[in-house]
């Protein structure tokens, strides 16, 4: 396969919101959650997040866990995987968080939208930038760059936007859910996965691999994407249309 295996890990709500309605990154994940994302993180080659997440919230995306990152190091791996941002147009400050914590390496994907400017203060400070596509982001050319670059279990992490366009193209392996014991309601808080919808006969289908009921009264919920036989070519352009 010429791209990485790719796993997207999301902390919904109930109602299958990933943030309240003022979009400010809202807590979800119990305590045992984020330990479970930690664990994920440092498994994966490398962590992506989609050009919303990236500029608003400036994730770290760092390993948390020291003795996570020590057992990384004892198998010839770097402390942290490398950080992945996808971004129309790229406007990250030079001591972003993003940037500036850990020392992995930095692959950003973005478009001509950004400046040339920006680009050489970025590449200045150790990112590895590709411009790829003038609207948005090839996202099918930038797995096979990451893969060309050794990554080969790629850990996304939202938001809905990234998530859903990685999902229509059929470019997920796998996705967990944690439902955390909450409603947030909001018919403009982001969900699991948005863009422009599919039609219900263009609903991508889901193999459930495993559900948890935890104690904190969250469920883990691990699905698989069932594959299709024109895995390859496979996009749903359709808008969605209640038909
Ligand atoms: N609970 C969780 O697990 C979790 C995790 C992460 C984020 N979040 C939440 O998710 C929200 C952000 O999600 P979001 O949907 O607004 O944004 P997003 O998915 O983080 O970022 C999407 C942006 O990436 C850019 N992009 C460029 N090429 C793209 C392509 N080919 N496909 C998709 N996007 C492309 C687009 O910018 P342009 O529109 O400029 O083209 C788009 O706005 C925040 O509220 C955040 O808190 C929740």
């Amino acid at each position: 396969m010429n791209r990485p295996y790719v796993h997207i890990n999301v902390a919904a709500t109930a109602d299958g919101k990933i943030d309240t309605f003022e979009r400010k990154g809202a807590a979800i994940s119990s305590a045992r959650d984020r330990e479970r994302v930690d664990q994920l993180r440092a498994e994966a080659d490398a962590v992506m997040v989609g050009g919303r997440t990236l500029h608003d919230e400036d994730p770290t995306l760092t390993v948390k866990s020291k003795l996570l990152r020590e057992e990384r190091l004892a198998l010839g791996r770097t402390e942290n995987p490398a950080k992945v941002g996808i971004a129309s147009r790229l406007d990250l400050e030079p001591d972003c968080n993003f940037l500036t914590a850990g020392s992995s390496r930095i692959f950003l994907f973005t478009t001509s939208q950004t400046e040339e400017s920006k680009l050489a203060e970025l590449r200045a400070l150790r990112a590895e930038i590709y411009v790829l596509g003038e609207e948005r982001v090839d996202l099918t050319a930038a797995l096979r760059v990451l893969k060309e670059n050794g990554i080969n279990r790629l850990m996304v992490e939202g938001g809905a936007t990234l998530n859903f366009e990685l999902m229509r193209l059929g470019l997920v392996d796998e996705l967990t859910i944690y439902v955390a014991p909450m409603i947030f309601g909001g018919k403009n808080a982001p969900t699991t996965a948005a863009g422009s919808g599919l039609v219900r006969s263009g609903a991508l289908p889901l193999k459930l691999i495993e559900s948890e009921s935890w104690d904190d009264g969250g469920v883990l919920l691990k699905y698989h994407f069932e594959k299709r036989s024109n895995d390859d070519n496979h996009a749903r352009t359709i808008p969605g249309s209640p038909g």
